[in-house]
């Protein structure tokens, strides 16, 4: 007997010799197809190959591929638990041909995998084929040697195969086993067909088809082959169980809960292990792929599995959350042929128990609810909808947990009521919103936010993804087509694209179709979480319902990642240099810089601020993974997470961790840890360089921090760089004396301004004309002197020096600068004052130059005027008035 590891390697060996290429399973989200909510089966990842959209290096495949069909068109959660067969997750082994083989070597390989490798005995197999394929029941007879009764024509949509309303898709042959006359049942087509006798364990699908539209179907370009083959089934046939939960697989899941709960899975409580053992590796794996649990889209469903299973285990008398437990006994089943699995161990665990503690915390009150509002309903009976909305809306049951409670007792919900409560809850915050005084095009995006569900957020992952366009708003107004030259803002399912929070600007980007194609110019978060993608459509049309390709022009995003990260490390930085009064007050992460608010008295020394620019550069030098989990607030802040005081968080936050601190108290800790929904780098090494640029203030004790990082930074350093080697070319210096030369330039500049001074004095002072040899008028000498070069403001000062020791003497100064204006001073000794004022003399030498008068006092006085070329025409009319 072959466990389930075994069968899995001999399946995938099987077509690897014979020529198939081995590829690793996609995940659960299809990110090729917006269409699917999950991947559901083993050829969804090839879905453009069979079109011919796509090209891959080989022409044959075969995979173990990962499905889950919970949410969406194919939906089995409700029968988990109480069926031999049903999963959320299971594994589609399958072999492909994209227009390589066809019927008759598919039919031929299925046939030697099944009879010869796993030795299945051939008169317990019969196979069905397509009503109208005359050519696979002629092969099968051929190449099995299989009996006619016992290869069963269907004239049903049973034998023939397509992914969705649209897509690839052809008839199909399937392969059943006989679980023998024990077990109830008929063989396919016969009437007792729905007892569990004849199981199938394997479908063949010959894809010929390609469905356009639900009217339209055209040939593919070459016949291909898609096979599927549930692993759990075929584990169950070959380890000669009936019951997919029997395999040695679901054993030791099973074995794990019953070990923890100490309950047997017997009888009633049989189904409550089973359906633990089913979702916790549904959500095991959907976690790993990057679903995490929330209230719309993929994570709704999550949520659903996950608080299914988790009043399951309350059934078997879990207090406290067990769920958790038991991913490890799963990690060590499925961890090898899933390496995902191990990877996001830590996160899958702890996302588990978080989800199983705060639902413990409404689990009981919403039974008891539950238990209060049946007890008087016998089977047959409905709960009614006000009910069912109060634990759906006040105590998170999904209404199908809510269903299945009722389930044991034949109680159903009254879904009508249900949704008309709901409705009434909608309709109360709209007029909620619309009393909030928002404007007219803020509330579309409230209409538009409630007819949608939120935009799934793919950027995380993924900065190129498909979407489908769920609206288009031109000018305020939603519209059906948006054309080559229209701004429109567009909606999409999902998007790689960020929308602004956080400090963190908008992406931007392309949309694209086949024949249009639209720039988006910025991405907003509106309404209930819609994200609004801005853009001009540059070129064709893109209408309502349009699959598109949404691409994030990843150059922009890679320079917003690495501003974002280094905006933590400053941030850390800052509250180990300053203290932790450092508390964050806005920030900007553009794609050129970023800009950091904080809350501090004073300017920060160049000292403080190259410590911090240090710290944080050393984090970078450490090339730290970044870590990003989803906790609860309260314990991301007991871990000592940083976040905004008064900003509102979920019950769940996503905390980003980088670097390890290497001194102070955090020493051998975690550097940073702040509740973030930002996108960051993969590791710090991808900053590059941080570079603070700037530090000034923007208000009282609030700081701006201004930085660059990576190629900005060393973009900025290279111009400083530059910048001192054309001063060091200038000066003629090498680069690093150039602050020496620069001191001592200065110190130059400053000994020959004071010698040109004095030089300038000896000159006014001395030589003919001045007062040595001033010329006699009566007992009054007269010292005039006509001076170029002499700065104005020095007149007066060196008038002073010329009359000192002196005795009834005048001096004159007249300066005359380059634009032929005129100075004048006149400066008298003490002893003169009584009867000559130097008021009076400049006046009459102002007139002579032009000017309108003068002013001081009787031994000082100064005027000007615009005619310096009349300097000596002034002081000759000095002389005549003393001459009087
Ligand atoms: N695609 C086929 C199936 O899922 C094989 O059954």
């Amino acid at each position: 007997m072959s466990g389930v590891n075994e069968i899995r390697s001999t399946f995938l060996d099987f077509f690897k010799r014979n020529g198939h290429e081995v590829v690793a399973s996609s995940p659960l989200v299809p990110h090729n197809d917006p269409t699917l909510m999950f991947t559901n089966a083993g050829m969804v990842p090839f879905k453009n190959v069979f079109t011919g959209l796509e090209n891959r290096p080989y022409s044959t495949a075969t995979t173990a591929q990962k499905c889950v069909r919970a949410g969406g068109k194919h939906n089995d959660l409700d029968n988990v638990g109480y069926t031999a067969r049903h999963h959320t997750f299971f594994e589609m082994m399958g072999n492909f041909s994209f227009g390589d083989y066809f019927k008759e070597q598919a039919i031929s390989l299925a046939w030697e995998l099944i009879t010869k490798e796993f030795g299945l005995p051939k008169d317990k197999l019969l196979a069905t084929v397509y009503h109208e394929d005359d050519e696979a029941f002629e092969l099968w007879r051929k190449i099995a040697g299989l009996p006619e009764d016992r290869i069963i024509r269907i004239p049903t949509s049973d034998n023939f195969w397509s992914m969705g309303d649209t897509g690839p898709c052809g008839p199909c042959s399937e392969i059943f086993y006989d679980h023998g006359e024990h077990i109830w049942g008929g063989p396919p087509g016969s009437p007792e067909e729905d007892g569990d006798r004849f199981i199938e364990i394997w479908n063949l699908v010959f894809m010929q088809y390609e469905q356009i539209t639900p009217e339209r179907r055209e040939d593919l370009p070459r016949p291909s082959i898609d096979t599927g083959m549930g692993l759990e089934r075929v584990a169950a046939v070959l380890q000669g169980k009936h019951d997919n939960y029997d395999i040695d697989l679901f054993q030791k899941l099973i074995g794990a809960s019953v070990e923890l709960t100490g309950v047997k899975a017997e009888g009633e409580r049989q189904a409550s292990h089973r359906v633990i053992a089913d979702h916790l590796r549904a959500s095991a794996f959907l976690i790993a792929d990057g679903v995490l649990p929330s209230n719309e889209g993929r994570g709704y469903v999550l949520r659903r599995i996950m608080r299914r299973a988790m009043r399951h285990a309350e059934l078997l008398g879990a207090r406290e959350p067990i769920i958790y437990r038991l991913l490890p006994t799963l990690v060590s089943e499925m961890g090898r042929a899933y390496p995902e699995l191990q990877r996001a161990e830590a996160l899958i665990s702890e996302t588990l128990k978080l989800e199983e503690t705060r639902f413990r915390k409404t689990l009981d009150r919403g039974l008891t609810l539950l238990e209060e509002a049946t007890r008087d309903l016998s089977k047959g009976d409905s709960l009614d909808g006000e009910t069912a909305f109060k634990l759906y809306d006040t105590y998170g049951f999904p209404l199908d947990l809510t269903q299945d409670a009722l389930r044991a007792r034949d109680i159903h919900v009254d879904l009508t009521g249900f949704q008309d409560a709901m409705h009434r809850q909608r309709a109360e915050a709209r007029a909620h919103w619309a009393g909030s005084g928002d404007t007219a095009t803020e509330t579309i995006w409230f209409e538009l936010g409630e007819k949608h569900e939120a935009t799934e957020f793919l950027g995380y992952e993924t900065e190129k993804a498909e979407g489908v366009v769920l609206a288009l708003v031109r000018d305020g107004a939603a519209v059906e087509t948006a054309e080559a030259g229209d701004t429109v803002a567009v909606v999409v399912n999902q998007t790689p694209f960020y929308g602004e929070s956080g400090g963190q600007m908008g992406d931007t980007g392309t949309i694209v179709t086949d024949e249009a194609r639209l720039r988006v110019t910025d991405t907003q978060k509106k309404g209930n979480g819609l994200f609004i993608h801005y853009c001009e459509v540059e070129q064709g049309a893109v209408s309502l319902g349009e699959p598109v390709s949404l691409e994030v022009d990843h150059a922009r995003r890679a320079r917003l990642r690495a501003n974002h990260s280094a905006t933590h490390l400053i941030h850390e930085a800052l509250r180990q240099k300053l203290g932790s009064h450092v508390a964050q007050k806005g920030s900007l992460v553009a794609p050129e810089r970023l800009r950091f608010d904080i809350s501090h008295p004073k300017p920060m020394t160049t000292e403080e601020l190259s410590v911090v620019e240090d710290m944080a550069n050393e984090i970078v030098l450490q090339n730290a993974p970044v870590s990003t989990r989803l906790m609860g607030v309260d314990d991301a802040i007991a871990e000592g997470a940083m976040a905004l005081f008064g900003e509102k968080y979920g019950d769940e936050v996503r905390v980003v961790s980088m670097g390890t601190a290497t001194s102070g108290e955090k020493a051998g800790k975690t550097y940073s840890l702040e509740l973030c929904g930002g996108t960051h780098v993969r590791a710090t090494g991808e900053i590059g360089l941080i570079r603070i640029v700037g530090e000034s203030a923007v208000g009282a004790g609030v700081r701006r921090i201004e930085a660059l990082t990576g190629v900005d930074a060393r973009r900025y350093l290279t111009q400083q760089d530059d910048k001192v080697k054309a001063l060091a070319a200038a000066l003629k210096v090498q680069p690093d004396e150039v602050a020496n030369r620069v001191t001592a330039l200065a110190e130059e500049r400053r000994r020959l301004e004071r010698e040109l001074t004095e030089a300038r004095k000896q000159i006014a002072l001395g030589g003919s004309g001045g007062p040595e040899d001033a010329e006699q008028i009566g007992d009054i000498s007269l010292a005039a002197k006509v001076l170029s070069g002499v700065a104005a403001k020095e007149l007066k000062g060196l008038a002073d020096s010329a009359k000192k020791d002196k005795g009834r003497t005048v001096v004159v100064f007249i300066s005359v600068a380059e634009d032929n204006k005129a100075s004048v001073v006149v400066s008298v000794t003490a002893d003169l004052t009584d009867s000559v004022s130097a008021v009076d003399l400049v006046r009459v030498a102002s007139a002579a130059l032009g000017g309108k008068g003068g002013g001081g006092r009787p031994d000082m006085a100064q005027a000007g005027g615009p005619d310096g070329d009349k300097a000596d025409a002034a002081i000759a009319a000095i002389r005549d008035a003393l001459r009087g």
